[in-house]
């Protein structure tokens, strides 16, 4: 397929394979190999790029963005971030001056990173930086280069016009279209972020045959509200999710914020993390303990459920070939929701388990309780013997205590290389704890420091 893009402000067409990665484009046909390849899965930021379109300048990670994703925008590599005559971008002065590089392997990368964090404003240099890995310079150096770059201007030199492109039909522009290719040809695979369709192609070599790319389709990528409801289009980015949470779910924006890293979040969508069924999935044990609604297309046919009844069994979710996921419906506001994410590291790691609580009292007595996991199954689910064992009791220790020995007859978690099944039933027990403690005004969060 043809994709038209601007690659450091000028314009290329290219005849695509469609699952043909930029960063393998760029290295062996452009001969651009400043731009690195690590892990070639997303997780080091040695890849990164950056890229403009209508909703703005991000970095991501050229490694796991396949060629089309990009018709119709505008890429930088580390090769087109100085200026016309030279002149160096202030976030690259300021690597030089604070020795922000030893190897320089992960340099260039560090450098789209900062100069997209640079073009939006951002300040919360830990934040931008998390998706890009630094083996031998250490990050403190490097952080100190962000802040001092941040009180220069962004230069004009890096604000690029993406170029007009003509739809086609791997990318439909409407929801109608798609959803109509799509029931006549169930046997394709969609392609949102590519943060999981990605890694079949560059680690498990996969042809995937037919494809199409739903990011174009604007429908999906709409978020509306209603009085009380929000309802996220599928192909909404989890950056768009977390600015979304930030203003209304703050809880749930916790969770996102340690949601893979600013790369990965700036590709990955609600709908791939809903249609994907993991079992290890952030947002779905979220949206459970929300009784949040999904809504699936297929030709012109829509159904809606609740969505932990989309989650039927490990790789079996209740879709039918050629049906999509179009959106997601949550509560405008859920005062009562915690989400809490145990995983190794605090950034850019997946989660061993992820529980989310959403439970309201009222007289002191419990009325309503909404309880969602995940890594506790084989798929995100409701801890449904524990919320009867809320409901209807009085909010008290005895009767937490109580709920917290119905863990085990929701879950009987499995013992990988993230977590024991013990330790899962544990911590599945210390988060409700830890979630009264909260509810009742005790601070629980170590990295808060309050007087
Ligand atoms: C480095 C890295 C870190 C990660 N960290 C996390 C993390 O912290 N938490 C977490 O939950 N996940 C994480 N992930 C996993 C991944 O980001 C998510 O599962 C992601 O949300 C998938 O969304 P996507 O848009 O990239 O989907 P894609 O990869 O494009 O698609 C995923 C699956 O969903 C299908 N699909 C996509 N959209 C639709 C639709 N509208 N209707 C029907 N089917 C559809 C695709 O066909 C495919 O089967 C990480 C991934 C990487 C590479
Ligand atoms: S090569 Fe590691 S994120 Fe792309
Ligand atoms: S400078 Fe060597 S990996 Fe960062």
């Amino acid at each position: 397929m043809e994709v038209t893009f601007l690659l450091n402000g000028q314009t290329v067409q290219v005849e695509a394979q469609p699952t043909q990665t930029l960063l393998d484009w760029l290295r062996v046909e452009r001969n651009l190999c400043g731009t690195k390849e690590g892990c070639n899965e997303g997780d080091c930021g040695a890849c990164s790029v950056v890229v403009q379109d209508g909703d703005g300048i991000r970095a991501m990670n050229a490694c796991i963005l396949f060629l089309p994703q990009l018709n119709g925008k505008a890429v930088r590599t580390v090769e087109g971030i100085a200026g016309p005559q030279g002149e160096l971008h202030p976030v690259q002065q300021a690597m030089i001056d604070h020795h922000g590089s030893q190897c320089g392997f992960c340099t260039p990368g560090f450098i789209a990173s900062m100069a997209a964090g640079h073009a939006q404003g951002r300040t919360d240099h830990d934040d931008v930086l998390a998706g890009n890995l630094c083996r031998c310079t250490g990050y403190a150096p490097i952080i100190r280069a962000a802040q001092a770059a941040a009180k220069h201007p962004a230069p004009e030199w890096l604000q690029d016009t993406p170029p007009d492109i003509a739809p086609n039909s791997y990318a439909p522009t409407t929801l109608n279209e798609l959803a109509m290719w799509y029931a006549a040809n169930p046997d394709a695979t969609l392609i949102a972020g590519a943060t999981d369709v990605g890694l079949w192609v560059t680690k498990q070599l996969r042809d995937l045959g037919k494809v199409a790319f739903v990011n174009r389709c604007h429908e999906l990528r709409e978020i509306t509200a209603t009085a009380d409801t929000i309802h996220i289009g599928a192909a909404v980015t989890m950056t768009e999710t977390l600015a979304l949470a930030r203003r209304h779910l703050p809880y749930w924006a916790s969770l996102i914020r340690r949601y893979g890293s600013e790369q990965v979040r700036n590709a990955a969508t609600i709908g791939g993390n809903i249609a994907n069924g993991s079992p290890i999935g952030d947002n779905p044990p979220a949206l459970i303990a929300m009784g949040a609604t999904l809504h699936l297309r297929h030709g012109d046919k829509t159904r809606e459920m609740p969505i932990a009844d989309f989650f039927i069994d490990y790789g079996k979710q209740d879709r039918q070939p050629g049906e999509l996921v179009t959106g997601v419906s949550i509560p405008k506001s859920a005062p009562d929701l915690r989400c809490y994410k145990i995983s190794k590291r605090f950034d850019q790691d997946i989660s061993a388990v992820c529980g989310c609580f959403n439970i309201t009292v009222a007289d002191g007595i419990v009325k309503e309780a909404k309880i969602g996991f995940g890594g506790m199954a084989g798929i995100p689910k409701h801890a449904s013997h524990v919320e009867a064992a809320l409901i209807g009791q009085p909010w008290t220790t005895a009767t937490i205590e109580a709920a917290c020995a119905k863990f085990t007859e929701d879950f009987t978690p499995l013992s990988d290389m993230r977590a024991s099944a013990s330790y899962r039933i544990e911590i599945a027990q210390n988060l409700l704890r830890r979630y009264f403690a909260e509810i009742m005004g005790q601070s629980t969060n170590v990295l808060e420091v309050t007087s």
